[in-house]
């Protein structure tokens, strides 16, 4: 898909996909960095990056994405120092009782997804709480990923199989159970990682199969919607064929 030529100033954005909006998926990555740069303790890097977030599902459903999913914490970052582990944890926390009416407000359904059996149990019930509450959300889809992985929830997802013959839709919404996604959402659309690293970091390996990859130095407190807008654009000039041919692609 080609978006139409720049003539000047901004041309105004096409739709989502024909599924009825874009998927977007974001590694927020440079947070720590953020807040070393600034000769402040990394969990201000974290808290930053919460306005971050903020601002990102502001600006999200005006470029025509549906379906918003954020890396929050990745099932390897249990890893890291204790205090900073149990900030991101509270951040999370505090996030969800304080969003929670206004996603209510805005048509926004919020879910959680990856395990949730080493959460703690008062963060599972907010959780739980949060997405009941905004379960008839219409306007955005965004999903947190916390205590995340990619590779353990195919894992998880090939056990449910039990040799059965499932295609890949099937499979998709095995994948869906394992991470208490609910139904499927589409495939991601755009991915897109700040902070200046260029991987994937165990996220959506099975959803991004055939997403355009959007990589930007700024570190992720900084981000701002136009740089949500930017990387929007960007995708709509990229040519997705999905293994074909244009002609066929369409
Ligand atoms: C990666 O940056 C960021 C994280 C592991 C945590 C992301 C958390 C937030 C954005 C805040 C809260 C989120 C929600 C949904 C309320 P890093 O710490 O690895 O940065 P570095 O690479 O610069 O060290």
């Amino acid at each position: 898909m080609r978006g139409s030529e720049n003539h000047g100033g901004p041309a105004p954005l096409p739709g989502g996909s024909a599924q009825g909006g874009l998927h977007v998926a974001i590694i927020m990555d440079g947070n720590g960095r953020w807040a070393r740069a600034r000769g402040l303790p990394r969990v201000a890097g974290h808290r930053a990056g919460a306005q971050a977030v903020r601002r990102t599902i502001e600006a999200a459903p005006k470029l025509g994405i549906r379906t918003l999913t954020l890396y929050a914490f990745s099932s390897d970052n249990w890893q890291r120092p204790a205090q900073e582990v149990s900030t991101l944890m509270q951040l999370f926390h505090e996030y969800l009782e304080r969003e929670t009416p206004e996603c209510v407000k805005h048509g926004i359904r919020l879910s959680v997804i990856g395990r949730r059996d080493r959460l703690a149990p008062e963060l599972r019930r907010a959780i739980q709480r949060a997405e009941e509450a905004t379960a008839g959300g219409r306007n955005l889809h965004l999903r947190i990923a916390v205590d995340y992985s990619a590779r353990d929830a195919i894992v998880r997802a090939a056990h449910r199989v039990n040799g059965r013959r499932i295609g890949r839709a099937g499979f998709a919404r095995l994948l869906g159970e394992a991470i208490h996604a609910g139904e499927p959402v589409p495939d991601v659309d755009l991915l897109i990682r700040t902070g200046g690293e260029q991987r994937l970091s165990d996220f959506l390996l099975w959803e991004c199969a055939y997403a355009e990859l959007y990589f930007t130095p700024r570190m992720w407190p900084d981000f701002e919607g136009k740089d949500l807008e930017e990387a929007v654009r960007e995708f709509h000039r990229r040519e997705r064929r999905f293994g074909r041919v244009l002609e066929a692609a369409g």
